[in-house]
């Protein structure tokens, strides 16, 4: 598998993720499923922290033991859909920063549009990891990557439910730099630029705006 294309093929978190797609699955279901599964992708994305050795004091006696040290995190999601993938994250790592980029996708064009960006001041030196549960053609991803690389951020992790392959190949050409994390890689786009089989819209499913 190409170094920059990481699948997260966990037995939980591809169960997790057959729920989801289910078109018969509720609002609140789904909303709980994507938090579940955005706890157990954040697990390996933060597997690389660096660490750094501390002493402590046991009810026993002194010792040398080992917590994360070096650059701190923050989450971006990009609106509407990865705001369902943050208190999963933030719950392992309650620290992290949240900073928000707002896309939609022009149905005609299917090109990003920006509506929203504030990010946390200290963006630059944080490790980022931006939050899309879809990665369809990859314009919106690439689009809000680009926007948090014009604030001089350099350590960026892209964390996406489910990806069409068109979507990975473009946010890997437009940003090699930008390891990329799935659960799972689907078939193909349709003519709508849906991800196929996909799970819908998954800002409609979540907030139940359809
Ligand atoms: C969805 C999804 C991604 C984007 C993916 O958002 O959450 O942001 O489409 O498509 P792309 O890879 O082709 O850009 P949408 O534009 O529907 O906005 P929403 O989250 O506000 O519903
Ligand atoms: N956005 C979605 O929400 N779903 C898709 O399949 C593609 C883009």
């Amino acid at each position: 598998m190409e170094d920059y294309k990481r699948v997260l093929d966990h037995p939980l978190i591809q169960h997790k993720v057959s729920l989801m797609r289910d078109k018969e699955t509720g609002t609140k279901d789904f909303r709980e499923l994507l938090e579940e599964i955005s706890t157990l992708m954040a697990y390996e994305v933060t597997r690389d922290l660096p660490m750094k050795e501390i002493e402590i004091e046991t009810p026993i006696c002194r010792t040398k033991t080992r917590v994360i040290s070096g650059k701190k995190l923050a989450v971006v999601p990009i609106l509407r859909a990865g705001l369902g993938m943050v208190d999963g994250i933030t719950k392992l790592v309650p620290a992290a920063k949240v900073g928000h980029i707002g896309l939609y996708r022009d149905p005609e064009s299917l090109e990003p549009v920006e509506y929203y960006c504030k990010l946390p001041p200290d963006v630059g030196e944080r490790d980022l990891i931006v939050v899309d549960p879809m990665l369809a053609t990859g314009g919106s991803a690439s689009a809000a990557i680009t926007f948090i690389k014009r604030r001089s951020c350099k350590s960026i992790k892209l964390m996406c439910l489910i990806a069409a392959p068109e979507g990975i190949e473009k946010v890997h050409e437009d940003h090699p730099d930008v390891p990329i994390y799935v659960a799972v890689v689907d078939d193909r786009l349709n003519e709508h630029g849906y991800i196929v089989p996909g799970l819908g819209d998954a800002g409609d499913r979540l907030f139940g705006t359809k």
